[in-house]
This record gives C-alpha cells, structure tokens and sequence, in this order.
C-alpha cells in the first residue's frame, strides 16, 4: 500500500492527490483521502484507482491545508469502498490511514467490541484506529501518547499516519516495518512511503526508524520512541531527480524502465568494473568480504523477479568462484527451520528493500549467527539498513510493477560480486578475470544493440497475442531467463505462462505441446547450445510454433524454428543480461496488444509490504 501525509500551508488535496498517483504502483484496489478543514475530519474513498477517486471528488468540499492518503493493496478484506481507507474512530474524530498488518487485532476487535464499539470494515486498520481512540478517552490525553500506548500493545507491521478533529493542524505517524519518509519544508511537512511523492517539494527528508513516533504539529517535528524517548532527527537530502520518476515520452514506464537499461547497468558499473585495471570492486561490501571469501555457504533470499536474479547468481557463483550457493524463497526459507548459521552468509535481493518475506528471513539469518548482505535497488530502504553490508543497484526509480531495469542491474551487481570474489580467491586466472571484465564492461553496448530487435518483436507479438499458453525454455545460465520470461508475460498479460529447464520438458511439459502452443526457447551459443537444439527439435517435432533467442550470426537453428530473435554474443556468465531483454519487450507488446494494464497489472503491487 502507498501513504501520503500532508500539513502546512498549502491545498492539501492536490499534494495528496498527485502523491498516490506516484505510489500507486505499490497497490491500487482503493483509494481515499482525509482532509482536515475547521475542525471537521472529511473522508473520501472509494473501490479502484486513483483515477476513479478524483472523480468521486468532483464538486466535493475539499477544502483542507492539513490531510492523509491511501492507496491500497487489499489484505484484510476485500477491495471496496468500506475497506478503503482512511478509517474512521467510532467518535469521527480521527481518521487513520495503515500500510502493514496488525497480527492481533482478532484480540483487540473482540475487547472493542465489548466496550460498545461497531465495526464497518473488515479490516484491522479500522480496529486499529478505535483501539488509539479508546486508548485517548481511558487516559484523558494527547493522540500521540494514545498512539504510544496503543503501539506497545499491538503485533504486527504498520506505518500509520493519523488526523484528529481536535488539533487540524497536526499529524501523527509512526512506523514498524513498513516504510515512512518526512519531507521536511518551510512551515509544512509531507509524509509519504517512499520519497516519490515529496521530492517535487523539498528535497530535505527523514527517514523514520521502526517504534518511531512522529508528532507534526505547528511547523515542528518531534520524534520519539513508543516509550516516549525523545529521538534525533537525521536530515537527509535526497538525491533523487523528478525526471527519474516521469515517463518522459513513453506510453508506459515499463517501456521507459526496458529501454534505460543500457545506463541502468551503466551506471550500476561505474566504478566498480575497469576492466584495462583488472579492476572489480563494491565498495559496500569490503567490510564483511572476507566472510563471502571463506563461507561455508551462500544462501540468497528472494521473492519474485529477484529470485530469478538470485538463480542466475547460484549458477555464476558456484561456476566462478566454487563457493555453494543456494538460492531460496524468503517465504519458504523463513518458515522451514532453515540450517544456517556462522561462516555462512546470506545475500538479500530486493528491487524495493522493503519486501516482508524478505526482511523476515534476513533476521532469522542474522539472530543464528550469519551475516547479511543485502543488494537493493531503493537507497535507505529496510532491506539495506537492516542488513550487515550490501550494494545498491542504481537502477532508479523503477515504477512499472513488472520488474525489467532492476533485475538486469541485480544480475549486474551479483555478478560483480562474483567477479570481485572469483578474483580474491584466484579462482579464475588473471587473463580469465580481464578477458570478462572486458566483456562486462561491453554489456551496455550490447543491450543497446539488442533493443533494436523490438519492432521484430513487436511484429511476432501481433502472432501470439491471443495464446492461452506459452513455455519458455532455457539451459545453465538461461534456465532462470526462462523463468523469468515467463513471470513478466503472466504478470501483465494474464497469459498462463511456464518457465523450465530445458531438458526437463520431457518429463511433463512436452505433454502440452501442440500447434497452438508458443514455445520460447533461449538457445544462445554457450555450453549447453548443442543441448538445447536437440530440445528444440523435440517440440519442432510435436508441432511447436517455436521463437528462438539465438546468437547473432547462427546458421543452424534459423532453419529449424518459426521465429528467430538475434541478440550479440557474449560470455555464457553474462548473457542472461542480454537474452532477457527480447522477452521483455515481448511480454510488454503482446499485454499492450491485449488492452492490458501494463505498469499496473490486476492483483499485483510493486513492493509487497505484508508476509
Ligand atoms: C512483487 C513485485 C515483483 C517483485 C517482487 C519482489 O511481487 O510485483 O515484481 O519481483 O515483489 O520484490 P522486491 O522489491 O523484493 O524485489
């Protein structure tokens, strides 16, 4: 879910507005605001997008210099208009909005309802607002401090911004495990859940720390710890630019997002690979190096995209450097009673750094004795503070939901990292190591190059458009590609897509083949090519409508296949941030063609704040 906050001097509605637009990537089943205006609390919400609130808003007073947001990613209780929030207390007195979840609000709403209380939603927010508000009537004080006692109480994640009939010109937030900036003005304040929404205002933020309380009242900023310890607020400046979170001239951020990757894994390079000074380095990681030189093992936690990520890293660690790797579901990992502990080391990938799933599993890594390396792509995220050492991904802001820039910018990272070990270990021969950073550095050329494949790709999705089924296929460094080809045309096609390890086919898959079924085969010159030919003409041989990613240059497959997509030739370690490019594209023209939604696909949010 996505939260704005807003008091000072200015139309608050407008700030508001503008701000859930930027956050709507992180959840859009509902939207609403509260406005503050005269001592009156003011909600307004509704079932669906930003867009369908702005309408429910015309020729309503909206009046207000002091008010909240929300855009929502339904967890308790379905998407509509009860369940949007702001959430009201029983008083209207106070109007919340909550990104998170409170584990034991079953307790609470059983104890409210005893004490007369009526519930409207089915949520926990809505609980959660009458517990402050019984809270502030049992002890007879301010909302803040009825907002500390109630955080003592309450299990779970949240952050919460909060405004009262009371005092108009004040807000009240707080935040545990999911995230809170402040942007900090002349007179006025902004809060938000990350700094998209601020930085058209001031580029001066806070970030707020877990069991933070913040009091924004008369142009002042107090912070303190729900046992009311007064904190030290940390200024920061804020180096993201306003142009980085525009479209600027696509129809969609997820075309921007695929095109920028020759400077995404540019300037996720720079400094880091020279190649003519052997050079290979992250500087965020020197601390804890010697504990990856000499792990036992690695294991890396992900979800989603950056799982895939997180295989090709296996594959390419263990060849490079020989250290074991494993490569696990944060959801999986954090509940199964995991073996890990000193000498082993876990990576976190995270394109948001504030995935809950992930987090959790990095503390139960962290509380048996492990160290933790995170790779984010959101500076100050929770992923990259909470973890021992790490190294961002500088790929910006990525806002289309499906994930394209950020995880060819982690493979970037990862693979560095392999590289930087592969060197320190002396696992790869000085020649070895210069001839792939040389390669390396080569890299965003190369994706430059295979960007023009996409008016070919363009041309093939009107062919394949009306698929029910594809199968992507793909070998050795290839395999995860192919899992992630598939993720991105299911997540914004609502094509039901597979993804498999190409030899695997056999033993299920090949069962579906038949005319009507598109099978994506990544069959670029690397170990396994002569593998995967065969493969390929194992579904040739079913009836198959094959598309084949092959090296530039291949004389053989062309032949075999329905569809060839070129891309430039590299080193096997390195291709995977080439041959996911052309499935990219493919996956964003056919749900274009499809009338879909691309940047905000149904059912999905960008960063997955809840376990
Ligand atoms: C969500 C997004 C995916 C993303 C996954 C992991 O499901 O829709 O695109 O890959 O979360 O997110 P993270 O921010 O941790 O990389």
């Amino acid at each position: 879910c996505g939260i704005v906050g807003y008091v000072g001097h200015r139309n608050a509605l407008d700030i508001l507005i503008k701000g859930l637009e930027r956050l709507e990537y992180r959840g859009y089943d509902s939207a609403g605001v509260s406005l503050v205006e005269n001592s009156d609390v003011k909600v307004f919400k509704c079932k669906g997008k930003v867009a369908d609130l702005k309408k429910e808003l015309e020729g309503q007073d909206t009046k207000g210099s002091t008010g909240i947001g929300h855009t929502r990613w339904a967890t308790h209780g379905a998407p509509n208009d009860v369940n949007a929030h702001p959430h009201y207390s029983s008083d209207s007195k106070l109007a919340m909005v909550h990104n998170g979840i409170i584990e034991n609000y079953e307790a609470l709403k059983a104890q409210l309802i005893e004490k007369g209380h009526v519930f409207h939603s089915e949520t926990d927010t809505e609980v959660f607002i009458h517990f402050i508000e019984q809270i502030q009537k049992d002890n007879d004080c301010e909302l803040d401090r009825a907002v500390r006692i109630a955080l003592n109480e309450v299990v779970g994640a949240y952050a919460i911004v909060i405004t009262s009939k009371d005092n108009p010109g004040q807000l009240v937030a707080a935040r545990k495990g999911s995230p809170l900036v402040i942007g900090v003005g002349e007179d006025e304040f902004f809060l938000a859940s990350d700094a998209t929404p601020i930085v058209e205002y001031t580029k001066n933020v806070v970030y707020i720390k877990d069991e933070e309380v913040v009091l924004l009242k008369d142009g002042n900023m107090t912070i303190t710890d729900i046992k009311n310890v007064v904190q030290t607020p940390y200024l920061q400046t804020l180096e993201l630019e306003l142009e980085a979170i525009e479209k600027g001239g696509y129809d969609h951020f997820m075309m921007k997002e695929i095109m920028e990757q020759p400077k995404s894994v540019a300037d996720c390079l720079r400094g880091r690979v020279i190649a003519n000074k052997n050079h290979v380095k992250l500087g965020g990681i020197i601390n804890h190096f010697d504990d990856l030189l000499n792990a036992n093992r690695i294991v890396i936690v992900a979800c989603g995209t950056s799982w895939h990520a997180g295989l090709v890293a296996e594959y390419i660690i263990e060849e490079l450097v020989r250290i074991p790797v494993e490569v696990e579901y944060a959801s999986e990992f954090r509940y199964r009673n995991p073996i890990i502990g000193k000498g082993d080391v876990m990576i976190a990938i995270s394109q948001s750094g504030e995935t809950a799933d992930t987090l959790a599993a990095m503390s139960l890594a962290e509380s048996k004795g492990a160290t933790v390396i995170g790779v984010c792509n959101v500076v100050g995220s929770s992923i990259a503070r909470n973890s021992h050492e790490g190294a961002y991904t500088h790929a910006g802001p990525e806002i289309g939901v499906a994930s394209t820039k950020a995880f060819t910018a982690q493979l970037t990272v990862l693979t560095t990292m392999a590289l930087m070990l592969a060197k320190e270990k002396g696992s790869l021969t000085e020649a070895q190591l210069h001839d792939l950073l040389v390669e390396f550095e080569s890299i965003p050329a190369k994706i430059e190059k295979v960007l023009q494949v996409d008016d070919a790709v363009k041309e093939m999705s009107a062919l394949y458009k009306d698929a029910k089924n594809f199968l992507y296929l793909g070998r050795g460094f290839n395999f995860p590609v192919a899992l992630e080809g598939a993720l991105k045309l299911k997540e914004i096609s609502y094509i039901h897509a597979e993804g498999y390890p190409a030899a695997e086919m056999k033993h299920g898959p090949i069962a579906l083949i038949d005319e009507e079924m598109p099978v994506v085969v990544i069959a670029t010159r690397d170990s396994s090519y002569d593998k995967v030919v065969s493969n390929l003409q194992e579904v040739k041989a079913r009836s198959g409508r094959v598309i084949a990613i092959v090296t530039e240059g291949d004389a053989l497959i062309p032949s075999m296949v329905d569809h060839v997509i070129e891309v430039p030739d590299t080193h096997e370690v390195l291709m995977p941030m080439i041959s996911c490019i052309p499935l990219q594209l493919l996956s964003y023209h056919i749900a274009v063609m499809r009338g879909c939604n691309v940047d905000q696909p149904r059912n999905l949010a960008k960063s997955v704040t809840v376990e």
